[in-house]
């Protein structure tokens, strides 16, 4: 799909690269050339991803939690000491379904502090360095259908990635004219272990998720890590401050008034709702 100097000489920072669509994107962004750093809280999980897709091109593996500013800024310290980064992937996030009534002050700090708070400290941690040293920068975010509208049962997520689509666009503004894009994809379900297991945890909830899908199908993590790179490449140099959905078009099924009527009615339905005879105009 793309040439494989796509991201060459790129070196790109994707935070939750160890697991799920942060490994995806890494494995896809090595194959197209770019210098890849992984970050994440389990050490043992980042060296596992790390020795894997070692063979695919350079990879290196920080453990660090983004909730720490002093943590961010180490990691960033380290990575800027070899060289600037070209793009920052805010991908690491915390999520679970709940009963929002039942949620402890815990429980909120903890996925608003990884999504939100995750997303602005390395967000101004690489911002700050670019603007300083007039460095182009690329900027893409993780979020989710769900945070223009908000959802049940997901609210810390929903706060949390509804701030990071805002500050998507409003970063996208304030530094767009010092040369740093800011973009973020809104991912439908896509099977991985983190996700399902915390947001689809039992099988009939798979199945609600899949039929509401027009494709009928869940996403791949191949079709998101190839939009990350068309993203993060210079080729799509002109697209800042977007919100891009990939989801086979759930998003929009939900929103249509009439969208569900072709699970009900049957092509003998749609038959009889024709007019018998052709109109007398
Ligand atoms: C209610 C819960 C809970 C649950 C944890 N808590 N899980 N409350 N229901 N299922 C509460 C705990 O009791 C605790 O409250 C507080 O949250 C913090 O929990 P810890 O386990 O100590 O937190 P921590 O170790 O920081 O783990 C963070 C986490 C965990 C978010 C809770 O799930 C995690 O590590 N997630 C990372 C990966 C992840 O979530 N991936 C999925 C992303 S999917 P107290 O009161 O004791 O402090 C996604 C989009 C999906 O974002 C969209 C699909 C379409
Ligand atoms: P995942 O495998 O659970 O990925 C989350 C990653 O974030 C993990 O590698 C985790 O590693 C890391 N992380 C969590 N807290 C962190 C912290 N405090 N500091 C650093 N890293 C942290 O789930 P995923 O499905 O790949 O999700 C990736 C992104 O896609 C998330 O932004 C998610 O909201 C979004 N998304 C996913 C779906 C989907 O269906 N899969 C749909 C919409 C949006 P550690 O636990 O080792 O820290």
């Amino acid at each position: 799909m793309f040439r494989t100097d796509l991201l060459k000489d790129k070196r790109i920072l994707i935070t939750g690269g160890g697991t799920g669509l942060g490994k995806g994107m890494a494995q896809r962004f090595l194959e197209l050339g770019a210098t890849v750093y992984i970050c994440g809280r389990r050490e043992e999980v980042l060296r596992a991803t790390a020795a894997e897709l070692f063979a695919s091109g350079t990879i290196h593996a920080f453990p660090c939690d983004v909730r720490s500013l002093n943590a961010v800024d180490a990691m960033i310290d380290a990575i800027w000491s070899a060289g600037p980064l070209d793009v920052l992937v805010n991908n690491a996030a915390g999520n679970f379904i709940a009963r929002s009534e039942e949620l402890s002050p815990g429980a909120w700090n903890s996925v608003i502090n990884i999504v939100l708070m995750g997303t602005l400290n390395c967000t101004m941690a690489c911002g700050r360095r670019w603007l300083k040293s007039s460095h182009p920068g690329t900027v893409l975010s993780i979020s989710a259908t769900y945070a223009p509208v908000g959802s049940a049962y997901v609210v810390p997520s929903a706060v949390s990635k509804a701030g990071v689509e805002a500050l998507t666009r409003s970063l996208a503004i304030e530094w767009g004219n010092r040369g740093i894009r800011m973009n973020a994809i809104a991912p439908g379900p896509i099977p991985t272990q983190g996700a399902f297991s915390r947001v689809l945890p039992r099988p009939e909830l798979e199945t609600l998720a899949v039929d509401r899908n027009p494709l009928h199908r869940f996403g791949t993590v191949e079709e998101l890590a190839n939009l990350a790179a068309f993203l993060v490449s210079d080729g799509s140099g002109y697209i800042n401050g977007e919100v891009i959905r990939m989801d086979g078009g759930e998003f929009l099924q939900g929103a249509g008034e009439f969208s569900n009527l072709g699970r009900v009615l049957t092509d003998e339905d749609w038959e009889s709702l024709r007019p018998r005879k052709p109109s007398a105009r």
